[in-house]
C-alpha cells in the first residue's frame, strides 16, 4: 500500500458499523483479486454534501459489461469463477448499505 495526498477533516453522519463493513469488503476484494506485493490505492473526494470513495487494484479488473451486474445478489463475474472463491454477496451488502446511506 502507499500513501497520498493530504488528510481532510470531513464528518459524515451514518451508521458507523456498517459504513465500516462497506470499507472492508471494498478493501478485501482489492485484496483478493489482485495479486500480492501489489499496490491498493484508496481515495477520497468530498464534495459539499458527498463523500465519495474509491478503491483501486492492479489485479485482474472487472469488464465494462460486468460494471452493472456485480451489485447484484450472488452474482460473480465471469473471470473470477473458477479461480477464486466466494458467495457475490459483499458488494451487493455493500450497494444495500449505500442505498440506505442515500448513496
Ligand atoms: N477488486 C475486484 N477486482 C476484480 N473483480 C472484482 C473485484 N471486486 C469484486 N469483483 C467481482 O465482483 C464479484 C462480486 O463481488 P462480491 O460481491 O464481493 O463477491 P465475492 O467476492 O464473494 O465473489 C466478484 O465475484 C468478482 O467477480
Ligand atoms: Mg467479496
Amino acid at each position: 500500500m502507499s500513501g497520498k495526498g493530504e488528510p481532510s477533516n470531513t464528518t459524515i453522519r451514518g451508521d458507523r458499523d456498517r459504513l465500516e463493513q462497506v470499507l472492508i469488503n471494498l478493501i478485501s476484494n482489492a485484496a483478493k483479486y489482485s495479486p500480492g506485493g501489489t499496490n491498493i490505492l484508496v481515495e477520497t473526494l468530498t464534495t459539499d454534501d458527498e463523500i465519495s470513495v474509491m478503491v483501486k487494484d492492479n489485479g485482474i479488473g472487472i469488464a465494462d459489461s460486468e460494471h452493472k451486474k456485480i451489485f447484484g445478489r450472488f452474482y460473480r463475474a465471469k473471470d473470477s469463477n473458477s479461480v477464486i472463491s466466494g458467495f457475490g454477496l459483499g458488494l451487493y451488502i455493500c450497494s444495500q448499505i449505500i442505498k440506505r446511506h442515500k448513496g
